[in-house]
């Protein structure tokens, strides 16, 4: 069978799959629960590494319970609007009693309002924008219902650009950079968390008025290496069937390292990104590590 790679349609700015534009209304009428938590990302910037994490936290390292179900079926992504028969990010939200911990990639703007009148506890991770672009680019390649990459030149300048799926990087590292500390979101970066995960998982067992032991923390260290999820069946997304994903292109569980960007990037392409990175970004003072 054929899949479709759904056009893009512009939600207030944001490029958006025509599926999610198409059901706007609702999806921004969602009014969560304040037990509820949001973990929201640029896509491919650690989204399902965090989930992972979260879900160990709240079930004190039991790896066993956090293999009752794939990660969108125990963290559904809110917006996400799939081909039937596979329910879409609101239905299965209905179906769950709160506490949930939901997954997002829309913009800080573009987040149902319901989310900060009720003080929800927010999770940000934000990846370093070139291996993010990389990541982003092979999640393009196989995930037959994203548009079409094209050419990696041109995908970089799409990416420069914010035209692809979810909008642009910088407005969205940036949006919810500006508002961390008046809604008190936790903001992450995957470099840190590849640099020290036990940190990471501290701060964010921390941020959830968890508190777990030692040994837990160290077994979810384990539990959540690349290699380990890479893995497990449960977190590794091989439950989206082919053609959705076409795992011959590249799996999900790709590489998970940082600077991979220099594999992809000619010096050339490198240059024109950083004076066009420094121009995007210079408002901002976000301590991202890991352009170089
Ligand atoms: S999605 O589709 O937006 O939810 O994707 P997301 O989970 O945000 O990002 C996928 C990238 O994260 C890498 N990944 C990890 N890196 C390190 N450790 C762990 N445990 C881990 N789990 C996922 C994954 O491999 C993708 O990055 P790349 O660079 O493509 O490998």
């Amino acid at each position: 069978s054929s899949i479709t790679r759904f056009p893009l349609i512009p939600v207030r700015g944001v490029p958006l799959m025509n599926y999610i534009a198409n059901n706007w209304d609702n999806i921004w009428a969602f009014c969560p629960d304040p037990s509820d938590l949001l973990i929201a990302t640029y896509p491919k910037a650690g989204t399902t590494w965090t989930q992972e994490i979260v879900d160990l936290l709240l079930h004190n390292g039991d790896a066993e319970a956090c293999k009752r179900a794939p990660t969108p079926v125990r963290s559904p992504f809110l917006e996400i609007v799939s081909p039937p028969p596979i329910p879409s990010g609101l239905d299965r939200l209905e179906k769950m009693d709160p506490p949930r911990v939901i997954k997002t990639h829309l913009p800080f703007q573009l987040v149902p309002p319901g989310f900060w009148e009720n003080k929800c506890k927010v999770i940000y991770v934000a990846r370093n924008a070139k291996d993010n672009l990389v990541s982003y680019y092979y999640f393009d390649l196989m995930n037959q219902s994203q548009p079409e990459p094209g050419p990696f030149g041109g995908y970089i300048h799409k990416f420069m650009q914010g035209e692809l799926s979810w909008g642009s990087w910088y407005d969205h590292v940036k949006g919810y950079w500006l508002e961390r500390e008046k809604r008190n979101i936790l903001y992450l970066f995957y470099e840190d968390m590849k640099e020290n995960p036990r940190r990471e998982v501290e701060r964010i067992m921390k941020y959830l008025d968890l508190s777990v032991s030692d040994e837990v923390v160290s077994q979810i260290v384990e539990l959540t290496s690349f290699k380990n999820m890479k893995e497990n069946p449960m977190a590794n997304y091989s439950c989206i069937p082919s053609p959705v994903f076409d795992k011959s292109i590249s799996p999900f569980m790709r590489k998970g390292e940082v600077g991979d960007w220099k594999n992809h990037f000619t010096a050339e392409q490198s240059k024109l990104f950083d004076e066009d990175y420094e121009k995007q970004m210079k408002d901002v003072d976000i301590p991202f590590r890991t352009l170089i």
